[in-house]
């Protein structure tokens, strides 16, 4: 629109100009005899038929009517168009704040919303998804991998995947987790898309309990969360923003660490997150898991998972799961290790994987005593009297599945 404004005033200024220049440079009408079509183009660059054709007068008279109008129509719809956007905006924006956000700590554009508590990224907002998450309409069928991210989603959805089709082990054949099992709040697929998205459907969200569509009160849709201790998430978040090229991370660790600490990383406060669910984990169609326990004994987790989703397996078909969603076949798997978003531009080729460790107690290798200190310290203030513990550390040998 803008192009269009000042192509508008370059016009008018063209024709200003001209208009100034002397009858001393201009050819007489003889000049032009006999060549009608040379006439009309000089008079397009010196704006004046020496006064002497009325008919080209009454052309100049035309198209500087036709200039103005241009250029006024054109501003006022730039003055129109500009704001309907603001007006647009500003419904978007309702309830949320933008918060400052260090530019030299990313390699591209951040910006960041506090909503009802939480914080989001500014691309979701701006998609939006909030204005829709209210009219959305769970149904009984649907299967909901709820979480913080970072703490096990991925490896869970894939779980509830081959739970829920046949055990079938995923592959390179497959489409991609994001198509089979669509991020809720995410722009794509988009939520329009996952709505209409014939049942049984099965949704990832990273949304806490409070902000999910009122819907999933009533819907009997089944959710499973699924947490980690916050000091692996913490470095597995910090791991996942410099992979990502929308934040392109590139402060250090520590810095994150009290990002973290301090609960201005997306969808934080971590607690409020985590907390949320625990408190409603006795709903019947709610499951609440922690990512240790998923480690530590995958079998076991997997029939809790599988009597929750109503599927019936016997302990062969368990252990296939197991194996076939270990961390080992996991990153193997192109339909679910996220590889192909360094093809897509979504991922740096040199920072790393998105299946990354898969272990508990990373940030042992990663933390200083004074960071161990304060995320004790954090931790136990929040976690007083709610009943919720971690696991922060696990013996390699009861870690390996495949
Ligand atoms: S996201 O982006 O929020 O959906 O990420 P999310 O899937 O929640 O978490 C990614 C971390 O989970 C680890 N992961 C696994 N660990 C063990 N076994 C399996 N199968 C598995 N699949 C994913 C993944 O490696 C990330 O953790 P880190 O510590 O970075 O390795």
């Amino acid at each position: 629109m803008l192009r269009f404004v000042s192509l508008g005033a370059c016009g008018c200024a063209k024709y200003v100009k001209y208009q100034k220049i002397p009858p001393a440079f201009y050819p007489g009408p003889g000049h032009y005899q006999n060549k009608p079509f040379q006439k009309i183009k000089a008079c397009r660059f010196y704006g004046t038929s020496h006064g002497q054709d009325p008919s080209m007068k009454k052309f100049r008279n035309y198209k500087r009517i036709f200039s103005i109008s241009l250029f006024t129509g054109t501003f006022v719809l730039a003055w129109y168009l500009k704001k309907l956007k603001g007006e647009k905006l500003r419904t978007l924006l309702e309830d949320f704040t933008r918060l400052p956000v260090d530019d030299s700590l990313f390699g591209a554009e951040v910006s960041l919303y506090r909503h009802k508590g939480y914080i989001f990224p500014g691309q979701m907002v701006m998609s939006g998804v909030f204005k829709e998450l209210p009219h959305f309409q769970f149904r009984a069928s649907d299967v909901i991998v709820a979480s913080y991210p970072k703490c096990g989603t991925t490896w869970m959805q894939e779980i509830v995947y081959m739970l829920t089709h046949n055990l079938e082990k995923t592959g390179a054949a497959n489409e991609v987790l994001e198509t089979r099992f669509p991020y809720l709040e995410y722009p794509y697929p988009g939520i329009k898309s996952v709505a209409a998205k014939p049942g049984p459907r099965l949704i990832k969200t990273h949304l806490p309990l409070t902000l999910l569509p009122p819907s999933f009160e009533n819907s009997n849709a089944k959710l499973i969360y699924i947490t980690r201790n916050p000091r692996d998430t913490a470095v597995s978040y910090f791991h996942f923003m410099r992979l990502l090229t929308a934040c392109s991370y590139q402060g250090s660790l520590s810095t994150f660490f009290k990002m973290f600490l301090s609960d201005t990383v997306m969808y934080s406060p971590f607690f409020d997150h985590v907390l949320g669910y625990w408190n409603c984990r006795k709903q019947s169609n709610i499951l609440f898991v922690k990512y240790e326990d998923l480690l530590k004994e995958p079998v076991n987790v997997i029939k809790k998972i599988a009597e929750f989703l109503e599927v019936e397996v016997c302990d062969t078909d368990v252990v296939h799961i197991a194996h076939s969603t270990s961390f080992k076949s996991m990153s193997a798997n192109a339909s679910v290790n996220y590889e192909h978003w360094k093809d897509l531009g979504f991922a740096h080729k040199d920072k790393g994987k998105f299946l990354r460790k898969g272990k508990v107690g990373d940030w042992q290798n990663h933390m200083t005593e004074g960071e161990v200190a304060a995320f004790e310290e954090w931790e136990k203030r929040h976690l007083a009297d709610s009943g919720l513990t971690f696991t922060f550390t696990l013996p390699e040998a009861e870690t390996d599945v495949a």
